[in-house]
């Protein structure tokens, strides 16, 4: 069917494309203790660059190499590693997630699971759920939704509500069951790079022969994608 083709198409770029990232070494090792380093990862790239996330979070892991050395690190500490990444809160939710989880004593495995851990919301239990577990939980980021807005050419306003779990829903139907970790990766990345927002790259997408926004502006003899 369309989705098996569509995820198929988005993997094999990924194969290709992935960037070796430090956090995305970490097979092998005990899957609580990934869970662990997917989960400082995807904070700290909320909201920074990728280029930026590295020395951070390389600097992170040294200091704290295992969840539960971090719920024993003070705030203070934690602030002190954390300057210059701004958004402080998210400093404060990692330890006090670890804390919460250590309490607890095992890692929760499941996206429902981890939304009830504090500080951990819906993007976040996502993508430890899928990328550590192998749950096929999808995750709606801004690269998500320029995506799947361009692949389904769905011109919606992304403040509501509404249209947040629209995107959630979608987003759940299209991860691959096998292999969600790296279909999330995969089209997050494809967000950041190809699928840009100005200037995306159609002619090199491997999903293009599926999107919605590219037929309708070939239609219209446009070259240019709509952004939505
Ligand atoms: N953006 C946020 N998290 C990411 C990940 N794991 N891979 C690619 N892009 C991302």
């Amino acid at each position: 069917g369309e989705a098996e083709s569509l995820r198929a198409s988005l993997l094999r770029w990924y194969d290709e494309h992935r960037r070796s990232l430090p956090w995305r070494a970490a097979s092998g090792v005990d899957e609580a203790e990934r869970a662990y380093a997917v989960w400082v990862s995807e904070v700290m790239l909320q909201q920074t660059r990728v280029a930026v996330v590295v020395d951070y979070y390389n600097r992170w892991m040294k200091r704290w190499p295992t969840l539960r050395r971090l719920a024993s690190a003070s705030q203070e500490e934690v602030n002190e590693m954390w300057a210059g990444l701004g958004y402080y809160r998210r400093a404060r939710f990692l330890l006090e997630g670890a804390k919460c989880i250590v309490d607890k004593g095992e890692f929760p495995r499941t996206a429902s699971a981890l939304r009830r851990v504090p500080g951990i919301g819906n993007y976040t239990a996502g993508a430890i759920a899928s990328i550590a577990f192998n749950e096929a939980a999808p995750v709606v980021d801004g690269n998500v939704v320029r995506v799947i807005s361009r692949l389904k050419a769905i011109s919606a306003n992304p403040k509501e509500t509404a249209t947040v779990k629209r995107f959630w829903k979608l987003a759940g139907q299209l991860v691959d069951p096998l292999r969600p970790g790296d279909f999330n990766q995969a089209i997050m990345e494809l967000g950041a790079t190809l699928c840009s927002r100005t200037n995306p790259g159609c002619s090199s997408c491997p999903i293009s022969k599926q999107c919605k926004a590219l037929s309708l502006s070939k239609d219209t003899k446009s070259v240019e994608v709509t952004d939505f």
